[in-house]
């Protein structure tokens, strides 16, 4: 089955009101015949803006971070109802940086996925092993035991999200997965899908890890590769639309 691409850009934290202006109107003029979908996941205090400029492109928006809660005293917090005020169609979950910097447990990611589920917003679940774990072979068990949280937090819904595979070596180091390891954990991550859910081939698992447009095209072509997660390369127009073109 032939399902439409993704193409995601992290920008992190990153960009200012004049660079966020530049960068979002040069991909909306160079994506018009895109044949994948392009979303792009904005520091919070620039959702408002890039919501006005993507418009009338196909560009979506999402956003980096959600909370689990609702709403009510959790300072620094930002709520899906929030989030789905300002357009945004995603939200990244689990990033690396958020389980490492922040303290972020698999149990609360599954949370996080569900309170944006519950308030229309995609959830976009990174799962990923670091270098120390894929050296002592437990790339599968890591990724799984992520995964298995947030399939046993969502139940039946857990068809409505996008995974996505980032190796915590890969990112930023430009040290990209070959595509053959990263279609091995995809296949791992689709199987484990297969059993929660009749509906797991709809699922996208993107791929996400110094993914440029040098390389974009092979890991691509993978039979589970469904589209990208992309930090560095999303900051620059000219790499971002070459991703983009090479998503079909
Ligand atoms: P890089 O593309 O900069 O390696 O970042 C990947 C990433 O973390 C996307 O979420």
């Amino acid at each position: 089955m032939d399902k439409k691409k993704l193409i995601a850009g992290n920008w992190k934290m990153n960009g200012n009101l004049e660079a966020n202006d530049a960068l979002v109107r040069a991909v909306a003029a160079g994506m018009q015949q895109a044949r994948c979908g392009v979303a792009v996941c904005v520091p919070a205090p620039y959702l408002a803006q890039v919501q006005m400029l993507r418009h009338g492109s196909s560009i979506e928006l999402g956003a980096q971070d959600v909370s689990a809660q609702e709403q009510g005293a959790f300072t620094g917090e930002i709520s899906a109802k929030m989030l789905r005020e300002f357009g945004v169609r995603y939200a990244i979950v689990g990033h690396s940086e958020r389980r490492q910097y922040h303290g972020e447990t698999d149990a609360l990611v599954a949370d996080k996925a569900k309170a944006a589920l519950a308030h229309g917003i995609t959830p976009i679940v990174c799962v990923g092993e670091t270098l120390a774990e894929r050296e002592a072979g437990q790339t599968e068990e890591v990724v799984k035991r992520q995964m298995a949280a947030v399939i046993h937090v969502n139940g039946h819904c857990i068809s409505e999200i996008v995974v996505a595979y980032e190796p915590v070596w890969a990112i930023g180091t430009g040290k990209t997965a070959t595509p053959e390891q990263a279609q091995a954990v995809h296949q791992v991550l689709r199987a484990q899908l297969r059993a929660a859910t009749e509906h797991a081939d709809r699922v996208p698992i993107l791929y996400g890890g110094s993914m440029n447009a040098a390389n974009a095209a092979s890991l691509l072509a993978q039979p589970d590769i469904d589209g990208g997660l992309i930090g560095g390369a999303s900051l620059k127009a000219a790499d971002f639309l070459q991703i983009i073109a090479a998503a079909r």
